[in-house]
């Protein structure tokens, strides 16, 4: 299938993976680039710009195929040393960055002066305007539904993505609640140039992480994710648990006073627990409504396929009604 998306990163399929924290290694980067699609490489899952240059390394053993890596930009107490991530990012030759959470501005001229294709990841239509402006080459519009931080206007997917297309002139990828071949369509069908897929690369052979997250989207169905940090405006789409029901209840008692400080322990440094060791009830992990229609964990190519596969019969399917349309037409005349 050819978009805008394919032509953009010169990829097979417009399909490309979100970057996930502890989830965006090689393994899973390189395992969606040689199905066709785009992998990414999560930045500030390595502790230092040093590690992330061997882990875009060991990408590159792993496919010739074009991959990007994530810079997310959030709300942290010592902030990270971007400039000298992008330095490595550069370095190293990767010309495909997706950049996520505040505007990417204060970077956009040294990502663009290396050459590097920049999707932005953002929630609104007027972030999605934003990034227009300062250049970025496309963007993944992220609905309500979305695992991780949908912002705080709660738009979901089917508003915000013909919104999205009635108001940009760049490219853009629907991201949130995707994860099959009616996802892609139905994305392509309200303007999107492709699908940006998160929660449903987890469940895949190659994801490298324990076998227990897996299990835990296959189990989960569309009512088991909550909103966790609304009073702080840092508002995240997280799987129900243990842990989670706990940050819920201090954030009930503590109301509009509520302080990072109150639930630290159910957000900070969880991410290796839950999934490096697989343990389940160490904290909020992100994860999207979509894990609703996740029942099986294929490999990231049978995934792929998959998807291409029946987007194809869908696309059929959906022409026919018109050819039966045009039948009855013939008929009426
Ligand atoms: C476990 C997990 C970790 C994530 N970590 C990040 C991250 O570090 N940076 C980022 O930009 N997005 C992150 N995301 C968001 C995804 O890239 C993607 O936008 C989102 O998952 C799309 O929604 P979906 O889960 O419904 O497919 C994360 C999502 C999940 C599920």
């Amino acid at each position: 299938m050819k978009t805008a998306i394919t032509e953009l990163f010169g990829i097979s399929h417009p399909i490309i993976q979100g970057g996930m924290h502890y989830v965006g290694f090689a393994e899973l980067a390189s395992a969606v680039s040689n199905a066709g699609g785009l992998g990414i490489i999560t930045a500030l899952t390595q502790k230092t710009p040093e590690l992330l240059a061997s882990e875009i390394a060991r990408c590159r053993e792993m496919t010739d195929k074009p991959f990007g890596v994530n810079l997310t930009f959030l709300p942290a107490l010592s902030a990270p040393p971007y400039s000298d991530y992008i330095a490595v990012i550069v370095g190293e030759g990767v010309n495909i960055v997706e950049t996520a959470g505040r505007n990417p501005e204060p970077y956009m001229a040294a990502l663009k002066s290396a050459g590097i294709k920049v999707i932005h990841k953002c929630t609104s239509v007027r972030h999605a305007l934003k990034a227009e402006r300062i250049g970025c080459d496309a963007v993944s519009v992220d609905g309500f539904e979305c695992g991780g931080h949908p912002g705080e206007d709660d738009v979901p997917n089917m508003i915000l993505l013909p919104r999205a297309a009635d108001e940009l002139s760049i490219p853009f990828v629907a991201s949130g609640g995707m994860a099959d071949a009616r996802s892609l369509v139905a994305a392509l069908a309200m303007g999107a140039a492709g699908m940006n897929m998160g929660t449903r690369f987890i469940a895949t052979k190659e994801a490298p992480v324990h076998e227990n997250v897996k299990r835990a989207i296959v189990a989960a169905s569309e009512l088991d994710t909550r909103l966790i940090m609304r009073a702080l405006r840092n508002t995240e789409r997280v799987i129900r648990n243990v842990s989670v029901d706990r940050l819920l209840e201090i954030e009930r008692d503590k109301g509009a006073c509520l302080q990072f400080s109150d639930i630290e322990d159910q957000v900070a440094g969880v991410y290796p627990k839950i999934m490096i060791d697989g343990d389940m009830d160490a904290g909020a992990w992100s994860c999207g409504m979509v894990v609703g229609l996740i029942h099986d964990i294929p490999s990231v190519q049978e995934l792929i396929e998959r998807i291409m596969g029946e987007a194809e019969r869908l696309l059929r399917r959906l022409v026919n009604l018109l050819a039966h349309d045009e039948g009855k037409t013939a008929k009426m005349a």
